[in-house]
């Protein structure tokens, strides 16, 4: 299976067999391009995927040393996303799916996301609870069998990422804030900013971040704005997030009776997160999984993987070139 994911402002490529696993996987990422402007810039986004995507597809078949006569199928992100950057995926994969008279397969991009860890040696099994938080989402989801999800809890405004990228974005780090910030916050004094951890004092499983980076604000002007001040302040909005996801995630798997937790989507590269979860997950007898954060974050594998096991399954659609930049999972 070919995936292809183009939903934002990285172009990821793979293959993936069901035998023999992850055969070659690629990415572009297109930070660069972005940065000057403080964001995606979707017309940009699109118009990169239309340059980077055939040369990277070409490169990923000749990395796994096959030919576009050996795919089954051909898998793609038709949402949710920027919805020129997920037409650029669509078109492209249809076009060669029906052109080599293969199956075509649109895949949402949460689901890649949730079945992510399955790339990686010991996979999960189903019933398993997941945490999801990426730039546009922050949820638990309970995952009974492949193509069962059940909504447990969800953000009520910002994304933890996205949360991340606006607290580093007022302390004036570069665009994508998020890693930058991340990376300050290992150097920041422990303690010295102290920020609430919030919904966790009242029952529920849904999160809600924006308070904390209007807390991040108010505590960075009082600052004196130095370098000092601004790791200190990373360390402490990090903290924050981290152990606000990691008492929703213990919730969670109360709340289920399920013993395994999957992280998944780019904020689960977050070393803290992964840290502080597998510390609980030792002390409490449960399982977690993390994928590598090259596949926590936006890539093709995921889709790949999404889409053989959607072909496996028969879950085939009518061959039309349709995307949802909004699409409930
Ligand atoms: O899954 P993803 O690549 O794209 C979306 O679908 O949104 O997630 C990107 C998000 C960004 O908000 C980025 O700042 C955040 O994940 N992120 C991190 C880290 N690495 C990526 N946040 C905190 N710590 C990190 N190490
Ligand atoms: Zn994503």
């Amino acid at each position: 299976m070919l995936g292809i994911e183009t939903s934002c402002d990285e172009t990821g490529v793979a293959l993936y067999d069901r035998d023999r696993g992850l055969l070659a996987h690629r990415l572009y990422s297109q930070i660069r391009l972005h940065a000057d402007y403080g964001g995606v810039v979707p017309e940009l986004a699109s118009r990169d995927h239309v340059r980077k995507l055939l040369p990277l597809v070409r490169q990923t078949l000749a990395d796994a040393g096959l030919g576009l006569a050996d795919l089954a199928g051909v898998a793609y992100t038709a949402g949710p996303g920027l919805a020129g950057a997920l037409l650029v995926g669509a078109a492209a994969a249809r076009s060669l799916a029906w052109a080599l008279e293969r199956p075509a397969i649109g895949v949402h991009h949460m689901e890649g996301h949730l079945l992510a860890p399955m790339l990686e040696a010991d996979p999960p099994e189903p019933p398993y609870v997941a945490l999801l938080v990426s730039g546009g989402h922050s949820m638990l989801i309970e995952v009974t069998a492949i193509g069962r999800y059940r909504l447990l809890g969800d953000t009520l405004d910002d994304a933890a990422g996205e949360a991340f990228d606006k607290t580093a974005k007022l302390m004036g780090l570069p665009y994508p804030g998020g890693p930058a910030l991340a990376r300050l916050a290992e150097t920041g004094t422990a303690g010295r900013f102290r920020f609430a951890r919030p919904m966790t004092d009242r029952p529920g499983l849904d999160f809600s971040f924006s308070g904390l980076k209007t807390q991040a604000l108010l505590a960075w002007q009082a600052s004196a704005g130095d370098d000092q001040a601004r790791a200190d302040l990373a360390r402490g909005f990090e903290e924050a997030v981290v152990d606000t996801l990691a008492i929703k995630c213990r919730r969670a798997l109360a709340a289920t009776g399920v013993r395994r937790l999957v992280i998944a989507g780019g904020v689960g590269a977050n070393r803290r997160l992964r840290a502080q979860l597998a510390e609980a997950a030792a002390q409490e007898g449960f399982a977690v999984y993390f994928p590598r954060p090259a596949f926590c974050t936006d890539n093709g594998a995921m889709i790949a993987l999404a889409g053989a096991l959607r072909l496996a399954a028969g879950q085939l659609e009518p061959p039309a070139i349709a995307v949802h930049p909004r699409w409930d999972l």
